[in-house]
C-alpha cells in the first residue's frame, strides 16, 4: 500500500524506528504514547550484540541480529547518534565461568560465527581495566548505542499524539510488554534491573561476563558512564530495583572490574522486557484486519529495531511476512490465526 495512513502505538525504540522508516518511505504516520520512551528502552543498555547475547535454543536471533546490526550504521548516521564499535569481550572470572565462555564460543562456531578465544593475558591486553580473570573471547564486530539518545533523536523526527486517529489504514502495535487485547497473552514481562555508574576507569568496550556463575554485562558510553546489567526474572509485580538484584549485579561486576569500587552509583532502573513463548519477536500481521504487531523483542529490542522497521514497512507496502516472526504462529490470535 502506497501513501498509507498509519498509527504506531508505542514510542519505545521499536515503535519509533518503525514510525521513522514508514515516514521516510512517504507514509502518513503518527506515534501514540502518553509516556514516550519511558518503557523498556529507557532501561536498555544498548548492546548490539547478536552473538554475545544469543542463548542456546535461540539461534534464529543470531541470524536476525546480524541482519539488524548491519542496518545500525545507517540508522545511527541518519539520527546523528553515536555507534560505539570495538566489539564485545566475553569473560569468565573462574574456571567454571570460563566454561560458560567456551560454551558460548562453541555455539557460535557451530553457526559459523568467528570468535577469537583469549587467555588471561589476551583479556588483559584487550581490556586493561579488568581484573584477573580466567580467560575470555572477543567478538570484534559487535557495537553499542545509547538507547535514550536514539529515542530522543527519533522523537525529534516523528509526529507524536496522545490518542489514535480515526480512519487509519494500518495500526502498528509496538507497546512492549503491555499488548492490548486480544494479544495480551502473547508476551510476558521479564524484569530487568540495571545500574548506571560513572567511573574514571571504564572498560573500553562491552564486557559480557560470568563471575561465580552470575551473568553480568558492562556497557561503556565513552564519557565515563557505564551501564551495568541485567537481572532477568519473570515477575507479576511492577518492576522495581531490588536490593538483592543490585547486590548480585554489583558483586559480579566487581569481581571482573575492580574499578567499580570507586565508581559513582548514579541510577537504578527496572523495566519489563516483553518475552514471547518461543523467544522470537512478533513482527507482522496480527490476524485482525489492518493491525500489525511489532512487539515481543525480549532482550533484543534495541538490536532488532532497524530490521523490525524494515520488515514492518515492507509488510505494509507489499504484504510480505517473515514466517519465523509471523505473530499468527501462535494459536489464540484472532480467527484461529489465518
Ligand atoms: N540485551 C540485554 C538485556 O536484555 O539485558
Amino acid at each position: 500500500m502506497a501513501g498509507a495512513r498509519v498509527d504506531v502505538l508505542g514510542a519505545g525504540i521499536v515503535g519509533l524506528t518503525v514510525a521513522d522508516e514508514l515516514a521516510r518511505r512517504g507514509h502518513d504516520v503518527v506515534v501514540v504514547d502518553p509516556q514516550p520512551a519511558l518503557g523498556a528502552s529507557y532501561a536498555a543498555a544498548g548492546m548490539l550484540s547478536p552473538a554475545a547475547e544469543v542463548w542456546h535454543g535461540e539461534e534464529e536471533i543470531l541470524r536476525l541480529g546480524l541482519a539488524s546490526l548491519a542496518l545500525w550504521p545507517d540508522l545511527a548516521g541518519r539520527l546523528g547518534t553515536e555507534l560505539r564499535r570495538g566489539g564485545t569481550l566475553l569473560v569468565g572470572y573462574d574456571a567454571g565461568d570460563l566454561q560458560q565462555v567456551e560454551r558460548q564460543a562453541a555455539l557460535l562456531h557451530r553457526h559459523g560465527h568467528p570468535v577469537e578465544l583469549l587467555g588471561r593475558a589476551g583479556v588483559r591486553s584487550a581490556e586493561p581495566s579488568l581484573g584477573r580473570v580466567a580467560g575470555g573471547a572477543l567478538l570484534p564486530a559487535e557495537a553499542s548505542v545509547d538507547p535514550r539518545a536514539v529515542c530522543e533523536a527519533l522523537l525529534g523526527r516523528v509526529v507524536l499524539r496522545g490518542a489514535p486517529r480515526p480512519g487509519t489504514d494500518v495500526t502498528v502495535v509496538a507497546t512492549g510488554a503491555s499488548l492490548p487485547q486480544p494479544w495480551t497473552g502473547l508476551v510476558t514481562g521479564v524484569r530487568g534491573e540495571i545500574l548506571r555508574l560513572r567511573s574514571d576507569d571504564p572498560p573500553r568496550r562491552t564486557v559480557r561476563g560470568w563471575a561465580g556463575g552470575e551473568p553480568v554485562y558492562l556497557v561503556p558510553r565513552g564519557d565515563g558512564r557505564v551501564v551495568l546489567g541485567a537481572t532477568s526474572e519473570a515477575h507479576e509485580a511492577p518492576p522495581v530495583v531490588t536490593a538483592g538484584g543490585a547486590l548480585r549485579l554489583l558483586a559480579a561486576a566487581r569481581a571482573l572490574w575492580p574499578a567499580l569500587d570507586r565508581a559513582e552509583l548514579v541510577e537504578g532502573t527496572a523495566r519489563d522486557r516483553p518475552a514471547t513463548a518461543d523467544g522470537l519477536p512478533l513482527v507482522g500481521p496480527s490476524g485482525a484486519d489492518g493491525v500489525v504487531l511489532a512487539a515481543g523483542h525480549h532482550r533484543h529490542g534495541v538490536l532488532l529495531a532497524p530490521l523490525t522497521a524494515r520488515l514492518v514497512a515492507d509488510h505494509v507496502e507489499t504484504g510480505r511476512v517473515d514466517p519465523v516472526l509471523d505473530p499468527r504462529r501462535f494459536a489464540g490470535t484472532p480467527e484461529g490465526v489465518r
